[in-house]
């Protein structure tokens, strides 16, 4: 089974958002594979790389469209990406530096939080940007 299923309640409404949010999934239910796969920690660490790389990308699309549309809650919603940013690279940086911290550890807490910010904050920019004409 996967890690995360994505299913239409995760939905922002907003296509090219809701397939960023599946390809995130994806990636997760990936990694979450290759460490069941128990593959080795170089391979890992590339797999997580690319998870966190399209993290980073992800925020920066999001941001800049809801800027675009002059969102009003973007400030904070700006500020819960960049903690979310600041604890994953220091958890990554942690688990490459070996120091306890394993790849299972960094992926439980990015799909906790995803899953959490899509639902609770991600959700309120939707009827927004419909209201915009977004979709
Ligand atoms: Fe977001
Ligand atoms: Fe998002």
């Amino acid at each position: 089974m996967a890690l995360f299923e994505w299913t239409d309640q995760y939905s922002v409404n907003v296509r090219q958002l809701d397939e960023q949010h599946l390809r995130l999934v994806d990636m997760i239910n990936d990694l979450y594979d290759a460490i069941k796969r128990e593959e080795d920690q170089t391979a890992l660490r590339e797999t997580l790389k690319k998870l966190l790389d399209y993290t980073a990308y992800h925020f920066v699309r999001e941001e800049k469209l809801l800027q675009q549309y002059g969102y009003p809650q973007l400030e904070k919603h700006k500020e819960e990406h960049s903690i979310l940013s600041w604890r994953v690279l220091d958890l990554r940086s942690r688990y490459e530096s070996g120091e306890g911290v394993q790849a299972s550890e960094v992926l439980d807490f990015l799909t906790g939080w995803l899953k959490n910010h899509i639902m609770n904050s991600d959700k309120k920019y939707a009827t927004f940007l419909n209201s915009k004409g977004v979709q």
